[in-house]
């Protein structure tokens, strides 16, 4: 959580870096602040609040600077407020930090250095960093022919947690010094400038050519280049990386909120995620995926692993390797499986799914498995993200950047992507029939057209919205396969609407729920399995009695029956259709929200990039 950006060059850097914090607020927003240093001395600007409040911050505008740091924040130690705003200073105003990440250790430094007269004016895990920096110029480093990233590096030594860094110094105006450890940090090299992101999106206007820093290693950048260095400080070459997103993509281009625009991208993010892997006439093929089916024989358990919404695309994962591929397959939530003490080894793949691959849990527990001698895949959407550094195996869905906290186009994006791969394993091992196969490839290369008809005709779904944005509570039903659409419809419901809502498996309800059901209530089910038609109905006609108003998302022939609403969706493979069946959910949510009068793109308490545990 948390975005920061920097900026060196011979433009105004202020008006730059408050750009690029509008593009990266996803990742927090309750406080932003910039620092810039204007005839060697360095001037912080910061509040609480979002991006735009720190833009009319008086003397912003006159800031003449063309180097400098910038955050936006997601508070983790200490309310957001003006003391506890980034960008922090140690005690004489001589080096500045911008900080994502935490400092687990940071009481402990705090003594220390309060123990050698340091005074603290924050409450913040980062404010030990500038001074703790400016303790090891002082003491440490003074010999150093490179003191100032000796005085960084010392400090580094002394941190436990993750952190993703940027440093300026007014003894050094002509560079900024960063560093990575477990959090998000790219460079974006350009002529004579050079830009610093937590994400591409945020700087992909000014350049395509990206630095991704290795978690690490640190990088002093000046104005016409710029020095990398590993852990023991020994200088080395960095390969630059082309990133291919268009510069728009970071873009609202004309809808009123990324979300919107996210879910209407969904036709093409599966075309480009299913790019030349999968067709009718050939076997699916992965180019970089060098996995044997020697290898997938050796197999006997595939874990899935993620957190939220890509979690629930592993859930839709299980279903298709165990029905395809004949593998027992469990879906866990990153954040349980690396404290739990999984069964794994030499016999288990473990797959993490992971939009930002930036996410916490999923890459500790990625590492557990590794330590425990399991082969690892990483599903992510960002190139070179912290996952796909640490899996043996990547792969990626190419659904473009997703800046929405609520993940629409990922999650579809994420269901393509591991039904190709179940494919691809299904043909290697050659475990399921190939007529199966070969329509279920058909029916993935029809999605884009199903989504872009689903797409057209959304005005029952805005009525529907109209009429249930004062609900307090509502039921998300399915069974199979519909019930990872329920979840993932709850979830989407919940995290931007504010509405309290349950998923349940629809036979589970009279288990308990049931007492939940009460004249009135919104129940919102789904079919799209052939073989459960009538059971689904059977449940639903439970909840109805009841009392219960319905909204039925199905493809399936229901009859005429006492539903309140029903939406008809194309038909597909059921293995697939939560793909077409979240677009109405997805719609609802959006549409609930807007009717609410909330920020549909920034939902309270949220951030988009999970980076902390
Ligand atoms: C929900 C949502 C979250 C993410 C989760 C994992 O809309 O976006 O539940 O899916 O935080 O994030 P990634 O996929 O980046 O690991």
């Amino acid at each position: 959580m948390c975005g920061i950006v920097g900026y060196i060059g011979n433009k105004k850097a202020s008006p730059i870096l408050l750009n690029g914090l509008s593009y990266l607020e996803y990742r927090g927003y309750d406080s932003a602040g910039i620092a810039v240093i204007e005839v060697n001395d360095i001037v912080v600007k910061k509040d609480k609040g979002r991006v735009k409040n720190l833009s009319s911050l008086n003397g912003i505008n006159e800031l003449k600077s063309s180097i400098g740091i910038a955050h936006t924040r997601w508070a983790t130690h200490g309310k957001p407020s003006m003391e506890n705003s980034h960008p922090h200073m140690d005690n004489s105003s001589t080096f500045c930090v911008v900080h994502n990440g935490i400092i687990e250790n940071y009481n402990e430094l705090k003594e220390f250095l309060i123990s050698k007269g340091y005074n603290f004016i924050s409450q913040t895990d980062t404010e030990v960093i500038p001074n703790l920096i400016h303790y090891h110029y002082y003491n440490k480093c003074k010999s150093s022919e490179n003191r100032f990233l000796c005085a960084v590096k010392s400090a580094i030594n002394d941190l436990v947690g993750s952190y993703a860094l940027e440093i300026i110094s007014n003894l050094y105006p002509d560079r900024i010094i960063v560093v990575r450890k477990d959090s998000p940090l790219v460079i974006g090299k350009s002529e004579n400038e050079n830009y610093i992101s937590s994400d591409i999106p945020a700087i992909l206007s000014y350049t395509k050519n990206f630095y991704l820093l290795d978690d690490n290693e640190f990088a002093v950048i000046y104005n016409d280049h710029i020095d990398f260095f590993d852990e023991n400080l020994c200088m080395h070459n960095k390969e630059i990386k082309n990133i291919e997103w268009s510069a728009s993509a970071a873009d609202k281009n004309g809808f009123e909120d990324y979300m919107l625009k996210e879910i209407y991208e969904q036709p093409q993010a599966i075309r480009e995620t299913i790019g030349t892997k999968l067709s009718n006439e050939t076997s699916c093929l992965f180019d970089d995926l060098k996995i044997s089916a020697d290898y997938l024989k050796t197999i006997n358990k595939i874990y899935i692993v993620a957190c939220g919404t890509a979690m629930h695309a592993g859930l839709v994962g299980k279903t298709l390797f165990e029905k395809l591929c004949k593998i027992q397959t469990e879906v866990d939530i990153a954040s349980e499986f690396r404290y739990r003490n999984p069964i794994i080894d030499d016999k288990t793949l473990c797959i993490y799914i992971s939009q930002s691959g930036e996410t916490a849990d999923t890459i500790a527990a990625l590492k557990l498995a590794k330590l425990n001698g399991a082969r690892t895949l990483a599903i992510s959407n960002v190139i070179g993200s912290s996952i796909t550094r640490e899996a043996d195996y990547t792969i990626y869905t190419h659904a473009g950047p997703e800046i929405a906290v609520a993940s629409t186009k990922a999650y579809t994006s994420q269901v393509v992507l591991i039904a190709i791969l179940a494919i691809f394993f299904a043909e290697l091992l050659g475990s399921c029939d190939k007529n199966i196969i070969s329509e279920l490839k058909s029916d993935i290369i029809e999605l884009p057209i199903k989504i872009e008809e689903l797409l057209n005709n959304v005005d029952k779904i805005k009525e529907f919205a109209k009429t249930v944005y004062t609900q307090k509570d509502m039921f998300f039903l399915g069974r199979g396969i519909d019930y990872c659409t329920a979840m993932e419809g709850s979830l989407k419901l919940k995290e931007i609407s504010y509405i309290h809502s349950e998923a349940y498996a629809s036979g589970e309800l009279k288990h308990g729920p049931i007492a939940l059901i009460e004249n009135g209530i919104i129940v919102i089910g789904i079919i799209t399995d052939s073989n459960l038609v009538e059971k689904s109905i059977s449940n639903l006609q439970e909840v109805i009695t009841r009392g219960a108003k319905t909204l039925i998302i199905t493809n399936q022939n229901i009859g005429n029956l006492n539903f309140d609403n029903v939406i008809n969706i194309p038909s597909t493979n059921a293995l697939i259709s939560p793909i077409l069946a979240i677009i109405p959910l997805q719609l609802l949510s959006y549409y609930i929200s807007k009717n609410k009068g909330l920020d549909v793109d920034k939902p309270r308490n949220l951030a988009k990039s999970v980076t902390v545990e």
